[in-house]
């Protein structure tokens, strides 16, 4: 089955037993400033999860564009991507495990309305317990599972491992269902239960396997066992019981409902169908990977280093091309730089090749063709993806080519490669080790092991210092912060319609992102604005928050906001039932919202605050910071509302 089958097979399945089908999120988060991507189903559903109703009721199902910047190093291999498409069906408080995990086994094993896979070739895992945190282990799934497998005949023994160490050294022992511990059987955004910030919520899960046959390594344990990272099995799914949130003293709360949180990697499920683990060989990755035979005249699958460059610059450029899409441009901060990595990593590995050329964007192209059905803002984005990855390219190849001189100039006069010479070659020119050792040796010149662990040791404590900067951002988000983002973000909602009446109508949102020191605004309009035009701008905005006007939410049909005029993003796919937020009239209620004469009105899923006075709390004044170019066409704000 290709892609577009499995997904609308997954959809379809989970439509007839009583789900509403919702849109992917953006894989760049509007409005989240704990996190750069999305990165799983469950993270633009929290709120909901949380006990929040949702417009479309309790049963949601849909397939999700994710990123995990954490698995840039990890691609390269038969099975890692950074950017795919989670499936997830959800209960909100809803439906629990005695309906959740016969469906998912209905889904992959039944040939008429699932994918009809072999039952023989799935193995389970469920959580064994954590005594730290007081979690008991989960009996009641491996009661489930072992019912599901005796109607198809298969008797599924149980396996209590714990560790992977255990599975390493115990492996299958004719085992079906494996329990493990938190590490590898508990999920939440932070991971263990004692990793999990206070206000976090998670549970414990069981994942299905599927077994590819292939022979095991035994460079990866003595034995092989469901989750050994050799490649017989791959984890194909993946359903949380989300059950619990984590206290502000370390223990745990039950969360108002008891949900359900599947997800399901869409890419390796194609795979199962085929029967063959290799993700790159599914057909979203044909035309790019026809690109890079033709330009590289090599073939996939060569020899294992061919091969390997060939996955990185696939997956590198179908994550690049779904980023620009979003509006994300390559820079040295932020979502920017992964961006930039991205695109470098790529143009390394095509060099790898023996591609000299610009030949990026034209890999590119073949995502837009590909998705054009799912996610159609990438194609309609072709032109500015095309021109941003030739000009980051032509850039980098330049970059590339100055630092190649300057490491010939110091082979010539120094004739070594010191190991902090080595780092700095990687920080100024984004030249990994492995090119620069080859660079000298072909100049006959061998790093020595002393100069080596030199530059580990640099790099180790380089990638520390980013890894904290990161771990930051996740904690740093989450509750402390919330109530400042709120009035940023409704100053957002203010700031976009001041726009639009100083600059035009016509001007719209184009992307933003708002933390809890600022907002930022991008928008369409042509040129600089002028002094007067700021001045304006910020005194509509603090003329409203001087209103007191009330902000209300209204749940409405998508064509009744529509017809009302409510902003949306460009691009953006939206659900049958939307939330809207309006801000004024001075005596709109919750009850009767006054869109008529309402300030502002958009489409938008919150929160925000109740009454734009919020904003001005502590004399507080919106201001304007910078107005700059953000691309062609496309202006940009930062504002913020401080004290004068
Ligand atoms: N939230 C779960 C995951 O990302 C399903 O694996």
């Amino acid at each position: 089955m290709n892609v577009s089958e499995v997904r609308k097979r997954y959809l379809d399945f989970f439509k007839a037993r009583g789900h509403a089908v919702i849109p992917s999120a953006p894989v760049v988060p509007e409005n989240d400033p704990t996190t750069l991507f999305t990165s799983s189903g469950m993270q633009p559903l929290v709120p909901y999860l949380m006990g929040q109703a949702h417009p479309e009721g309790t049963r949601l199902v849909d397939s999700q564009m994710s990123f995990r910047a954490d698995d840039i190093e990890e691609v390269g291999d038969n099975r890692h991507t950074t950017f795919f498409e989670m499936l997830g069906n959800w209960s909100l408080g809803d439906y629990f495990k005695a309906e959740q995990l016969p469906w998912f086994f209905e889904f992959l094993t039944d040939g008429k309305s699932g994918l009809g896979l072999d039952p023989k070739n799935l193995y389970v895992t469920v959580f064994s317990g954590d005594k730290e945190a007081g979690m008991p282990a989960d009996d009641e799934s491996v009661g489930i599972w072992k019912e599901l497998f005796a109607k198809e005949g298969i008797n599924a023994a149980f396996v209590a491992l714990d560790t992977e160490e255990r599975g390493g050294e115990l492996g299958m022992q004719g085992g079906r269902i494996f329990a493990y511990g938190a590490k590898k059987n508990w999920w939440s955004r932070a991971g263990t239960p004692s990793k999990m910030p206070s206000g976090e919520i998670g549970g414990p899960d069981s994942e299905v396997f599927y077994d590819f046959g292939v022979p095991h390594d035994p460079r990866f344990g003595r034995e092989c066992h469901p989750n050994c990272d050799c490649g017989r099995f791959i984890e194909i799914g993946n359903s949380v019981f989300m059950q619990f949130i984590k206290k502000s003293d370390d223990s745990f709360g039950e969360l108002p409902k008891r949900n359900v949180d599947f997800g399901g990697g869409l890419e390796r499920l194609a795979a199962a169908t085929h029967g063959d683990p290799d993700v790159f060989l599914i057909d979203v990755f044909d035309a790019a990977r026809n690109v890079i035979t033709e330009r590289s005249g090599t073939g996939y699958g060569t020899d294992a280093a061919t091969t390997r460059s060939f996955r990185i610059v696939l997956d590198h450029m179908r994550a690049a091309s779904f980023m620009l899409a979003s509006g994300i441009t390559p820079a040295n901060s932020e979502q920017g730089y992964v961006l930039r990595r991205l695109i470098r990593r790529s143009i390394r590995e095509a060099d790898k090749l023996g591609i000299k050329d610009t030949v990026l964007p034209e890999v590119a192209e073949g995502y837009g063709d590909a998705y054009a059905d799912q996610y159609p803002f990438v194609k309609a984005n072709h032109d500015f993806i095309r021109d941003e990855l030739a000009k980051e390219e032509a850039q980098f190849r330049k970059t590339l080519a100055n630092g190649m001189r300057e490491l010939e100039r110091q082979l010539e006069k120094y004739k070594q490669i010191l190991g902090s010479y080595a780092f700095v070659l990687f920080t100024t020119y984004g030249f990994p080790l492995e090119l620069t050792r080859e660079i000298a040796e072909e100049h006959g010149i061998t790093m020595s092991d002393q100069e080596l662990d030199l530059y580990e040791g640099l790099m180790k404590k380089h990638r520390e210092e980013s890894r904290a900067g990161a771990a930051q951002k996740f904690a740093g988000g989450l509750a402390d912060h919330q109530a400042e983002t709120i009035r940023y973000h409704t100053a957002h909602h203010i700031l976009l319609k001041a726009l639009q009446m100083v600059l035009g109508p016509e001007v719209h949102q184009r992307g933003s992102n708002i933390t809890s020191e600022r907002l930022r605004i991008d928008f369409n309009y042509g040129t600089k604005l002028t002094d007067e035009q700021k001045r304006e701008v910020e005194r509509i905005v603090n003329e409203k928050i001087g209103e007191a006007l009330p902000v209300t939410r209204t749940v409405m049909r998508k064509e009744d906001a529509e017809k009302l005029g409510a902003e949306h993003e460009f691009g953006a796919t939206y659900p049958e039932q939307v939330s809207v937020y309006s801000v004024g009239p001075k005596d709109a209620s919750d009850a009767d919202p006054k869109f008529a004469d309402a300030f502002s009105i958009e489409f938008c899923g919150g929160p925000h605050v109740a009454n734009t006075a919020e904003l001005g709390e502590g004399g507080k004044r919106f201001k304007i910071q910078k107005e700059e170019a953000s691309s062609a066409g496309v202006r940009r704000i930062k504002a913020v509302l401080a004290a004068p």
